[in-house]
């Protein structure tokens, strides 16, 4: 099987060049503390991205790249944060502190134990690390925990003589951890922020897909980030990679590469996925092509847009249908829902923080998704 859904590396990594090449000149260079942020969809290849360069990194002496992804959070509270993200920078540390143990079983050993596993000067860190994550006190004080995580790799950095790239994939999700049922994300990011700005051998990575949530933390100039890191936006592919993916593996004309390329948008996943979907048949014609897209916005679609969309409140549903309908103004969405201008508008902008919705000029609203959309104006 050579189409996939997952993110991608090496050999199967397509186009990007240009992104790619500079990442890895600026972050390789460990005088440059300079890092990167970058926006774009759902599904357009921002993990394959961080990951493909963290890959290309592996090779170069003293750089330590550290892959981090919010969403891999399960209760996703402060606590659980700062001791996974601990967790992962002491495992990228393993090789140059000569760790025998991956920082989970160290973490499940009693600290008596721990003491003896680990004398040596050079794991008194580490030590001192897991002891204050395993503290169990009730209280800790989650500033402390936070100061405590984001200072890791930058000690880490200078008692080995290397520069750290810690990658932090859906960044803006940060935002939603809580802590006791509070949210205190907001308070965190301006934390990274102060941190960020002193940190000498370690670099920024980080991701997001909602352009909103990303501009809080990262866009705007009111921003904790803001020109702190390089902003790029991961953008669809152009036809000539929708071909060259699609070629990897099956026998295709152009007119073939033109159906899927235009139903896709040159959204990455999509061409997996029909790709996916063709290598299991004989042949790719346009007529076969078409019947499988049919195929997937019925039923690929259904799993992977209806939970999404069932979160949306019952009028969310509604404004979103008609915007895949054709309506775009808010006038025209009024209208058609049968509501007033300003709660359409007030609904437009709870699409838009979700990453639904996108207001291409003032006063006209697209689906950020065009296959989201096609599902939707079949339903
Ligand atoms: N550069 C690429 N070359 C080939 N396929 C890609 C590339 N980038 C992404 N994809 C495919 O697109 C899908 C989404 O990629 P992912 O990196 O998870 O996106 P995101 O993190 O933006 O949601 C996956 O199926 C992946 O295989
Ligand atoms: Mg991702």
């Amino acid at each position: 099987m050579y189409f996939t859904l997952r993110p991608v590396k090496g050999e199967r990594f397509i186009n990007r060049q240009e992104l790619l090449d500079e990442m890895i000149s600026e972050l390789r260079d460990v005088e440059s503390t300079t890092g990167y942020a970058l926006y774009g969809k759902r599904r357009i290849g921002k993990t394959s991205v961080l990951k493909e360069v963290q890959r290309r990194l592996e090779s170069e002496h003293k750089i330590v790249t550290v892959y981090f992804s919010v969403w891999d959070l399960i209760e996703f509270s402060v606590v659980e944060f700062c001791q996974r993200l601990s967790m992962d920078i002491i495992d990228a540390y393993r090789p140059y502190l000569g760790l025998k143990y991956k920082a989970k079983e160290l973490f499940q050993t009693p600290l008596t134990m721990l003491r003896k596993l680990l004398d040596s000067s050079e794991l008194k860190i580490v030590y001192n690390e897991l002891e204050f994550l395993i503290a169990k006190k009730r209280d800790i004080d989650k500033n402390l925990l936070v100061e405590n995580a984001l200072d890791l790799p930058e000690k880490l950095a200078r008692s080995t003589g290397t520069k750290c790239i810690l990658m932090i994939d859906e960044f803006p999700s940060i935002s939603e951890l809580k802590s006791d049922s509070n949210k205190i994300g907001e308070t965190i990011i301006k934390k990274m922020r102060t941190i960020f700005e002193n940190w000498e051998r370690t670099t920024l990575c980080i991701s997001g897909s909602i352009r909103s949530t990303m501009k809080l933390s990262v866009l705007s100039s009111t921003s904790p980030f803001y020109r702190q890191l390089i902003i790029k936006e991961v953008k669809p592919f152009e036809r000539e990679y929708t071909k060259e993916l699609l070629s990897g593996d099956i026998e295709i004309t152009e007119e073939g590469v033109d159906e899927i390329h235009n139903f896709s948008t040159g959204i990455p996943f999509y061409i997996q996925f029909i790709g996916k979907m063709l290598e299991r048949r004989k042949g790719a014609s346009v007529e076969l092509i078409k019947a499988l897209e049919e195929e997937f916005l019925l039923e690929e679609g259904d799993i992977l847009f209806k939970e999404e969309f069932d979160n949306l409140s019952s009028k969310e549903r509604l404004i979103a249908i008609n915007i895949a309908k054709g309506c775009h103004t808010p006038k025209a969405i009024a209208s058609a829902v049968g509501d007033n201008i300003s709660n359409v508008n007030q609904f437009l902008t709870y699409l838009e923080q979700k990453g639904y919705v996108l207001k291409r000029e003032k006063g006209y609203y697209i689906l950020e998704d065009p296959v989201f959309a096609r599902w939707l104006e079949a339903l």
